[in-house]
């Protein structure tokens, strides 16, 4: 038998819409009713079927954060990753390009490569080893004598790439949106100067929350639940999200020491030519962001009990360790720490309504050397606490939310980048049922 597909397109799925009309009609209807600076309503948490629609109308049309280069520093170096219904490989070729693949088999849909993360030549499948080349081109297919298959179609799909200071943003849709091309010279000058392009993975955490992705993402918007992180208020200053006029009576001697230290590290920025200004769109445009250097308390280094550094190596291009930390907000699924001394990313993977992959990796200098320049417990201690802290957060509010008595609460004035992330959500998915 011959064997030849027509359809044109290779990197769009083969269904267009996973949401049944009546879960469109219903999702419009909790859309239109929502209440300006209140948390959503239970079923925006809770219901499988708007879950769908999340994965449709968020995931699969902007771009989402899946690794840093670190983690693929080598030709055929990969990591794989899914979300929801999605199944994605990022390799890095031979050119020091970045390919992004469907891990989903042309011949009967098996997963390609099943390891989080590894190195290989070609891919084989390890169904009937249908085998492909890094680009994803099918190059051999066992056949029977006289059995011809045209390998040209049935090559793995492909999605987009986008390599921004050496953090790999991925997009599944057919047409990506523009204005990702536009935010990518605006935070590349923040980023740069820490070079991830010379540095290492010293730990990767992946750990599963049982609680919706937009709850996730809403406890990382906001500090205003900070007390719950002693380990980390030891440097981040828990004022964060606050503003003069509004500093509670307990806080306000940290407010202070807060307000010195950010003048201070203007100065330091000023003076080593780094970025420190606020960029803020986290509602007004498509690819939402928020990028900013901030002071650090204590020695101001690091995120240790006493802010000093937990690299004795500096980073890229950096010549002082008192450089607080460049923060990163991306909607929808991903923020960063950029330090002196080292980088923590954070991406977030639905796997369900309930279900979210929070994966959390920690860069350092190339050259670090474990136990001597760093500990790898010391390094990740604050993070690895608050990460368990916010999972605990997390599932409090999912319990809460699957409760007939849940009811939408209002969002704090600290809170005002949940409620940022809240209205970049519902205009989108506005826009995705329009
Ligand atoms: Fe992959 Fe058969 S499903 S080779």
């Amino acid at each position: 038998m011959n064997y030849t597909l027509t359809r044109p397109r290779p990197d769009t799925p083969a269904r267009s819409s996973l949401i049944s009309e009546d879960t469109e009609a219903e999702l419009s209807a909790l859309l239109e009713r929502r209440r300006k600076g209140y948390s959503l309503e239970g079923p925006f948490y809770t219901d499988p079927e708007i879950f769908k629609a999340d994965m449709e109308g968020i995931f699969a049309r902007y771009w989402i954060f899946a690794c840093s280069i670190a983690e693929i520093p080598e030709p055929g170096d990969y990591v794989t990753f899914d979300f929801g219904p999605y199944a994605l490989i990022v390799l890095r070729d031979d050119d020091g390009g970045v390919n992004v693949l469907h891990n989903i088999c042309r011949h009967r849909g098996a997963r390609v490569l099943t390891a989080e993360s590894g190195s290989t030549g070609n891919l084989v499948c390890g169904y009937h080893s249908w085998t492909y080349a890094p680009d994803g081109t099918l190059v051999h297919a066992s056949t029977a004598p006289g059995e011809k298959l045209d390998t040209s179609c049935f090559g793995l799909k492909k999605a987009h790439s986008r390599v921004v200071a050496g953090l790999v943003f991925v997009n599944i849709s057919a047409e990506p949106p523009a204005d990702f091309d536009d935010v990518i010279p605006l935070i590349e000058p923040y980023l740069e100067p820490h070079d991830i392009s010379k540095t290492k993975v010293a730990y990767q955490q992946t750990i599963v929350e049982e609680g919706n992705w937009k709850l996730v993402m809403e406890n990382n918007r906001e500090c205003y639940h900070c007390d719950g992180h002693p380990e980390l208020a030891c440097s981040l200053f828990p004022t964060w999200g606050l503003q003069e006029g509004m500093i509670p009576p307990h806080l306000e001697e940290v407010w202070e020491r807060n307000v010195e230290a950010k003048l201070a590290l203007e100065a330091r920025c000023d003076r080593y030519g780094l970025h420190h200004e606020v960029l803020e769109e986290l509602d007004t445009r498509i690819a939402g962001f928020r990028i900013s250097r901030e002071s650090l308390d204590g020695a101001g280094e690091s995120f240790s009990a006493t802010g000093r550094r937990l690299s004795k190596k500096l980073l890229g291009s950096l010549r002082d360790f008192r450089l607080g930390r460049c923060s990163l907000h991306l909607q929808p699924n991903s923020w960063f720490h950029f330090l002196s001394d080292h980088i923590v990313t954070f991406t977030v993977f639905p796997i369900d309504v309930g279900h979210t992959i929070v994966r959390t990796t920690w860069l350092v200098a190339d050259d670090a050397v474990e136990g001597v320049d760093y500990d790898v417990d010391e390094l990740t201690h604050v993070w690895k606490q608050t990460n368990l802290q916010d999972k605990a957060f997390v599932e409090l509010c999912q319990k809460g939310a699957a409760s007939p008595f849940y009811e939408q609460g209002p969002y704090m004035d600290s809170e005002y980048q949940v409620e940022a992330f809240i209205n970049w959500y519902t205009q989108r998915m506005r826009e995705h049922l329009a």
